[in-house]
């Protein structure tokens, strides 16, 4: 059936449009933990008391604690074979691969990716409460001193909350709809808007593929599935299209 039929609608086309999804699964190797696996940071954290509006209005130091927290830890982590794989794609195909995550840390980044689409924000940027502005942030948030353009505003961390509106729809839905090859990786499915990425680029005619640890929530909805280490599988299928030589 075509559902086990692997990924091979780029051999058909002579530029492949690539939008590839991760989550924290792809940063798991690197020793960041995810949110839903055992041990994840939903185990230890309740979701409402630090990644809502609500809870940062309540109980800020609470919230600015986690993310300092989160935000320390990036400075003993490294990018691992699977962000080094996307950094490589990246630098085969160029402007054909659109790489969004909704991880906020900056392994892609230090991976060599170059145009990595944060949905969810990022951890090393902070953002005025009163004026909207955004400025690059390391070390800690908590007390910090009000924003540096206004003068006057609290600073929060620059993330996408739950109720909250993730980043760059409109280039993200665009490059969906354009794309000949979808593939998620490291990611539970869990949280929409994202989860649902993968039926959106379908309906528009994109071979899909997951990459993830297990089934995904939303594994049912994707041509192929391959399951392991983030590590290993994304390594392999960026060798696999390279060896297509089909890539535009
Ligand atoms: N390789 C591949 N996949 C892995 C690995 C690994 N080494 N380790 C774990 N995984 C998989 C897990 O099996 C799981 O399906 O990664 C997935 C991680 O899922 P979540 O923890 O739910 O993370 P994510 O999907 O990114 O969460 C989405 O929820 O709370 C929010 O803002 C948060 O952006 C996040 C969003």
């Amino acid at each position: 059936s075509p559902a086990n039929q692997p990924p091979t609608g780029f051999r058909r086309v002579a530029v492949v449009k690539i939008v590839v999804l991760t989550g924290a699964g792809i940063s798991a190797e690197s020793g960041v933990p995810t949110f839903r696996d055992a041990d994840g940071l939903w185990e230890g954290h309740r979701v409402e008391d630090v990644a809502t509006p609500e809870a940062f209005l309540a109980d800020p130091d609470t919230v600015q604690r986690f993310y300092d927290a989160r935000r320390a830890a990036l400075a003993a982590v490294e990018p691992n074979p699977a962000h080094t794989a996307l950094a490589e794609l990246e630098r085969l195909v160029g402007d054909d691969l659109t790489l969004v995550t909704q991880n906020i840390d900056d392994l892609h980044e230090r991976a060599g990716s170059t145009r990595v689409v944060h949905m969810h924000g990022e951890l090393r940027s902070a953002l005025c409460v009163r004026c909207g502005g955004r400025c690059a942030w390391d070390g800690p948030m908590l007390d910090a001193d009000p924003c540096r353009s206004c003068g006057k505003g609290e600073l929060r961390p620059d993330v996408v909350w739950f109720g909250e509106v993730p980043h760059h729809m409109d280039a993200i839905i665009d490059a969906l709809v354009g794309c000949d090859l979808f593939v998620s990786i490291g990611t539970s499915g869990a949280v929409y808007p994202a989860a649902g990425f993968v039926q959106q680029a379908r309906a528009f005619g994109a071979r899909t593929l997951e990459l993830n640890l297990v089934p995904s929530e939303g594994t049912a909805y994707f041509h192929e599935a391959r399951h392991g280490r983030a590590g290993e599988l994304v390594p392999a299928w960026v060798a696999e299209l390279a060896e297509l030589g089909d890539l535009g």
